[in-house]
């Protein structure tokens, strides 16, 4: 084989290696949305407005929009706040495993807005 030929497939192997690994996270991040968005609804619905616009069915729960567009939050600070069931209000009487909590922290900070303003 001519050496420019496969000095040339070298290159586009480096290259697709290097494409693909952001392609492979994002598509990652997108099914912890997914899942926690699925989570969200089903474990957190009853008491929080878990969507953007959305009143909670229990007045004194935060809507995660709130949540998430609250100043200093990150997926890491809710991550850490989640993994610790010590760190819950009352009402709020479950444990997360870290899937969950990664999943659901995923999730709420896809509520972020940059025009965000509280309903109050
Ligand atoms: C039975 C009702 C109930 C359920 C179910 C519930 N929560 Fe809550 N949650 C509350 C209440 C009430 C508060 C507010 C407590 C306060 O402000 O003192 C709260 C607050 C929070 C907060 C904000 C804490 C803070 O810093 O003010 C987060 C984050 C949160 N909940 C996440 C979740 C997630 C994630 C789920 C589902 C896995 C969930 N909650 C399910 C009642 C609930």
């Amino acid at each position: 084989m001519p050496r420019f030929l496969l000095l040339a497939m070298a290159t586009l192997a480096v290259g697709t290696a290097a494409l693909s690994q952001p392609v492979r996270v994002e598509e990652r991040r997108l099914a912890e949305v997914e899942r926690g968005r699925a989570l969200a609804e089903a474990r957190c619905a009853a008491c929080h407005a878990v969507t953007a616009n959305a009143a909670s069915p229990n007045p004194e729960s935060p809507g995660f929009e709130d949540i998430a567009n609250r100043k200093g939050l990150s997926s890491a600070t809710l991550r850490q706040y989640l993994r610790n069931a010590h760190n819950y209000p009352e009402a709020m009487q479950f444990k997360l495993d870290r899937g969950q909590v990664r999943d659901l922290s995923a999730y709420i900070v896809t509520l972020k807005r940059s025009d965000y303003k509280p309903a109050i």
